[in-house]
């Protein structure tokens, strides 16, 4: 049996700006928006009107713009319930410290505050401010209160600001945003409000100063995985071994080396952790001591003495208070059998068996999986491994709130 994805895009999108500098941007995240083929109707607040005019708005939307709550006209020619029901997707970009804080709080006191309230699409805010207005506990709690409900946050990004300042805050690029929002999403935020914590890549176990023992792994897949999981609107985290690839945009990426360093990595983000997915081919073996000098070709053959690394995946099932945890396993035979195996011995929700061998899995763009769950089986046919990870991610999405109430 195969498993059909239901994947949609949001057509119509209401796109809220509001004050800052980094208004100036939503301007080319319009055309972004219509370019990809979406309908936008712009809602101003009176902040953001300060900084770009309605009127260049209403030229690249093609639709009047709105503003204030008190205009009689525009609310004559459609209304802010009106708005609120039109619009598939709201998006809030750039969303302000003080806008994140009025719509945390549930006020209603401007026009876009109050469509946010009177719709039942889901909201997409693109926070854009300085980073120490980022940072400050007031921001962080109302991020926290937003993603609990389902709010998807897009960035912010990390970098030069206007105000002179470096760090996190800058709004994403309105490219970025574009793609992120016209992705097909995986039925509208179904992971929104989840905290999704996934590891990809290899780890590299070191012999001495410049060997180490590792294997083939690309860290694709789980790449492809915490992207998936992104765009069905969770927070991500991806705990990645030593690999060439681009952090997928608006996941959050810590990088190791070791399995010591991966377990530490992700026991210290576990807590908040809602679903947890083991892509990482993790050494199952690292060797006892690392030679504090390169080692010299002195003998005819060189005994290394290894020791079992941390079992991750283990070690958080193992948890009192768990999160979903999802397994894969690299079988090279009895794939069935092996995964099940593990599934049981690890005490799993649900593994992703691959067949892996020179020519699979490993450093492909494609990828096929079985699906194992204690008293099921599900085929993932083979397709590329962008597709693949929205069929998982879908998948794991619907079981969830049965694992979550049978926990
Ligand atoms: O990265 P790519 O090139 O795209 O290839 C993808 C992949 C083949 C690496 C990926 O699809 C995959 O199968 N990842 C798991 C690889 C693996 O280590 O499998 P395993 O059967 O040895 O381990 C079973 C599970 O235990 C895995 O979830 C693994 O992350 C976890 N594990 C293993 C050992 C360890 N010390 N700690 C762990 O958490």
């Amino acid at each position: 049996m195969t498993f059909q994805s239901t994947s949609t895009a949001p057509r119509k999108i209401l796109l809220g700006v509001t004050g800052g500098i980094a208004a100036y941007k939503a301007a080319d995240l319009v055309r972004r928006l219509r370019d990809g083929g979406a309908e936008v109707q712009v809602v101003l607040t009176e902040g953001a009107a300060r900084f770009v005019t309605p009127l260049t708005f209403q030229a690249l939307s093609g639709r009047p713009v709105r503003v204030g709550l008190w205009d009689e006209a525009g609310e004559a020619a459609m209304g802010h319930i009106e708005l609120a029901r039109w619009a598939d997707l709201v998006l809030v970009a750039p969303a302000s410290a003080d806008f994140l804080a009025r719509l945390a709080a549930g006020l209603a006191d401007d026009l876009l505050a109050t469509t946010c309230l009177a719709t039942a699409a889901p909201i997409a805010v693109a926070p854009a401010m300085n980073q120490q207005m980022w940072a400050a506990a007031a921001t962080q709690a109302n991020i926290q209160t937003l993603r609990q409900r389902g709010v998807r946050v897009l960035g912010p990004g990390v970098g030069s600001q206007a105000c002179g300042d470096q760090g996190a805050g800058r709004l994403l690029e309105p490219t970025d945003i574009a793609s992120l929002v016209l992705a097909p999403h995986i039925e509208a935020g179904a992971l929104s409000g989840r905290h999704v914590v996934i590891t990809a890549g290899p780890t590299r176990e070191p012999i001495d100063p410049v060997r180490f023992l590792s294997n083939r792994s690309s860290g694709k897949m789980g790449f492809a995985v915490a992207a998936a999981a992104r765009d069905a609107g969770a927070r991500v985290t991806l705990v990645a071994g030593p690999v060439n690839l681009t952090t997928p945009v608006g996941v959050e990426r810590v990088n190791v080396e070791t399995a010591a360093q991966m377990y530490a990595a992700v026991h210290s983000v576990i807590g908040s952790c809602d679903v947890y997915i083991g892509a990482a081919a993790v050494a199952d073996y690292t060797p006892q001591c690392c030679a504090e000098n390169k080692i010299k070709k002195t003998c005819d053959t060189l005994d290394l003495h290894l020791e079992k690394s941390p079992d991750i995946l283990a070690s958080v099932a193992a948890l009192e208070r768990r999160p979903f945890v999802v397994g894969f396993a690299a079988e090279t035979n009895n794939v069935e059998g092996h995964a099940l195996a593990k599934l049981q011995r690890k005490k799993l929700d649900l593994i992703a068996a691959n067949e892996v061998g020179a020519e699979r899995a490993f450093d492909r763009e494609d990828n096929a999986l079985l699906l194992l769950w204690p008293g099921g089986r599900q085929e993932l046919a083979l397709k590329s491994k962008a597709d693949l990870a929205r069929e998982f991610i879908e998948f794991i999405s619907q079981r969830l709130p049965v694992a979550l109430v049978g926990a």
